[in-house]
Parts: structure tokens; C-alpha cells; sequence
């Protein structure tokens, strides 16, 4: 079993000699390594089982630090950091010479994030390169959100596991690229496109493909075991009854069997409590899941993009 504590200085030590830590952000946690080592970054893709051609984000302490590592850097990029920075947000942008080819799986863009949370950022500050880090899941699972979940899948492939305690964004950062002075969105993510739109004009590009830009374009991605079927809950109700199903809804109790994700119908409360209601279900002793559609606004949209992927089968 790996070990969970908030002792940066051995997590550092750790990342130092080349060995995994799990981090927590303010979106989930993330599996950590040095990013400029590509035998500890290996040892990232191994314990996640997940396919060398989808690139990881690296983590960095200040948006100034950036400049070590990409280069062309669009003005708009600068106007964002300012605003969201630490925050959950991932700028794609021109790499240098010095980013690891497993880092952006041979594309000439790197994401690079600065993630809003103290311990993490602590962290960053007192390592002398920038962390490579995926979600904390296994290949296509649901993202862990507290440092139980992480230990819970990957416990035995991990060194150590910093514990920040429950994200506080809840889905994963929101991942954008700049073109001819608009931003592209790969992901919807913990920031909202709404929050994008007083900068420049957004253009979205998350449809998914088996060549995605952004994998987390991957058609099934946050999946939990079970199906999960996505609609109208009273419908689905009605044509499915008699089975043995939980409903997850926004903040309408339909049954005894309901989860809510926020009483108050408050979007940032749903998408915090969304993945770890995802997995309590997957290992609760339904059959399957009917979650309710969100409404498509602010974090609705990153929840219903969530929801639209675990509810993929093949
Ligand atoms: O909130 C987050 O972003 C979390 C925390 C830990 O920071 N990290 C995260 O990482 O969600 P991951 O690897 O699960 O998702 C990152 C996404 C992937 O779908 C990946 O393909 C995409 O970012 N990505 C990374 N580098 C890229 C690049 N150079 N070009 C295009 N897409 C990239
Ligand atoms: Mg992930």
C-alpha cells in the first residue's frame, strides 16, 4: 500500500529520485512525475495503463515560468493566466526543445496548467523542474477527486500520495488553444466557456474522434463500470421499471434512490460531487445509473460532457 500524508518535503524527495506521487489540484488529483525524466514519466503511462499516444500536462508553480518551456506565446494567453491562473484551466501552446517527446507525444504543442492549490503548489516551488500529470485513474476510469479514490485504484503503483483533501472544482481543467485571436476549446473543463467569452471569441472543438487533439476527446472516458443511461429521469423511470436502478440528478429527489447533487441547484456543488457519486454508485448494488441531463450553461456543460462519455458503450 502506498502511503498518504501531507509531508511535501518527502514527496519532493521522492519526485526527485524519479518515483510517482499523486497530487491534488483543484480539479482531481493528478499522478505526478519529474516531466523532464522520461523514464519516471514512463513509469506514469505503466501504472495508468494508458496508450503513449495521449500527452500529458505539466504542472508548473507560475504562469512566468511557462516561458521556460513554450514559446510564441499568444498575448491572449498572458490575458487569461492573469485572470485564471492558478486555476483550472490548460493552455496548449508552442513547445521548446527541452519538453520531453513523451510529454506531448511528438505534437508541437505542450499543455501546461498552474493548479489552484496550496499543497501542490508548495510542491512546485521547491522542485527544480516542471510535474508531469495525468488524472489519477486508470485509463478511462472516473477521475479521483480525494486521495482514498487514488489509493482505493492505484495504491499499490504509486509511492506516495499527497492528501489536499476533497477537490474543490470537482471535473477536470478546461483545455484551450489559440487561433487567429479566438481561443479553442479542447475540453470543457472547471472553467466555463462563459467565463471564456469576455476575452475573445470561443470556438469549440470537442467532438470526439479516434485521432483526438485532446484525448480526453476519447468517445468512453470517465466511465464508471456500470451502464449509465443519460435523459429525461421520469422517462426513463417509466420504461425502466421494475429494474434495479439509482437515478443521479441535479436537485430534484425522484425516489428513495435518488442521489442530488445540490439541494440549492447549484452547478459548482454538482460538478464537485460529481465523480465520487459516479463511483459510490458504481459500487452500490444497483444495476445500472440513470443520470439526469444538465442544464447547458456554466459547469453544465463540462457535467453533460462528462455524463455524454461514461454513458458511451461500444
Ligand atoms: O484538471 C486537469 O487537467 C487534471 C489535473 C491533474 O491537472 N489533469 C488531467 O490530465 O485531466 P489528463 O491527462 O487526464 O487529461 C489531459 C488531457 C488529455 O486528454 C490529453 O490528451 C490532453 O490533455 N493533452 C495533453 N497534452 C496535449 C497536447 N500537447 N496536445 C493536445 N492535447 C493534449
Ligand atoms: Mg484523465
Amino acid at each position: 500500500m502506498s502511503l498518504i500524508g501531507n509531508d511535501i518535503a518527502y514527496a519532493a524527495s521522492l519526485l526527485q529520485q524519479g518515483k510517482l506521487v499523486a497530487i491534488p489540484t483543484e480539479t482531481v488529483y493528478g499522478l505526478a512525475a519529474n516531466a523532464l525524466n522520461e523514464e519516471a514519466v514512463l513509469k506514469i503511462f505503466k501504472a495508468k495503463e494508458r496508450p503513449l499516444f495521449d500527452p500529458l500536462i505539466m504542472h508548473l508553480p507560475s504562469f512566468s515560468l511557462v516561458e521556460k518551456y513554450c514559446e510564441s506565446i499568444p498575448t491572449l494567453a498572458y490575458q487569461l493566466a492573469a485572470k485564471f491562473s492558478p486555476g483550472p484551466i490548460t493552455f496548449l501552446l508552442n513547445r521548446k526543445e527541452n519538453v520531453p517527446d513523451l510529454i506531448t507525444s511528438g505534437l508541437p504543442q505542450v499543455a501546461v496548467r498552474i493548479p489552484d492549490h496550496q499543497l501542490t503548489l508548495d510542491l512546485l516551488k521547491k522542485l527544480d523542474f516542471p510535474l508531469a500529470a495525468p488524472s489519477a485513474n486508470p485509463f478511462g476510469y472516473i477521475s479521483p477527486t480525494t486521495a482514498q479514490h487514488v489509493q482505493q485504484q492505484l495504491g499499490e503503483k504509486i509511492d506516495y500520495i499527497l492528501d489536499g483533501g476533497n477537490c474543490r472544482v470537482g471535473v477536470e481543467s478546461t483545455i484551450v488553444g489559440f487561433e487567429n485571436g479566438k481561443i479553442i476549446v479542447y475540453r470543457l473543463g472547471g472553467l466555463s466557456v462563459e467565463d471564456l467569452e469576455v476575452f475573445a471569441e470561443v470556438e469549440l472543438r470537442i467532438n470526439s474522434s479516434s485521432d483526438p487533439k485532446a484525448p480526453g476527446q476519447l468517445k468512453t472516458h470517465y466511465a464508471p463500470r456500470k451502464p449509465l443511461i443519460i435523459g429525461n429521469i421520469e422517462e426513463l423511470m417509466q420504461a425502466n421499471a421494475g429494474r434495479k436502478f439509482s437515478v443521479m440528478s441535479f436537485s430534484k429527489k425522484y425516489n428513495s434512490d435518488t442521489i442530488v447533487l445540490s439541494e440549492n441547484a447549484d452547478l459548482s456543488e454538482a460538478a464537485k460531487k460529481l465523480f465520487s457519486t459516479m463511483r459510490e454508485l458504481d459500487t452500490s448494488n444497483c444495476e445500472f445509473i440513470l443520470a439526469e441531463e444538465f442544464p447547458d450553461s456554466f459547469l453544465g456543460k463540462a457535467i453533460n460532457d462528462r455524463l455524454r462519455r461514461a454513458a458511451t458503450r461500444d
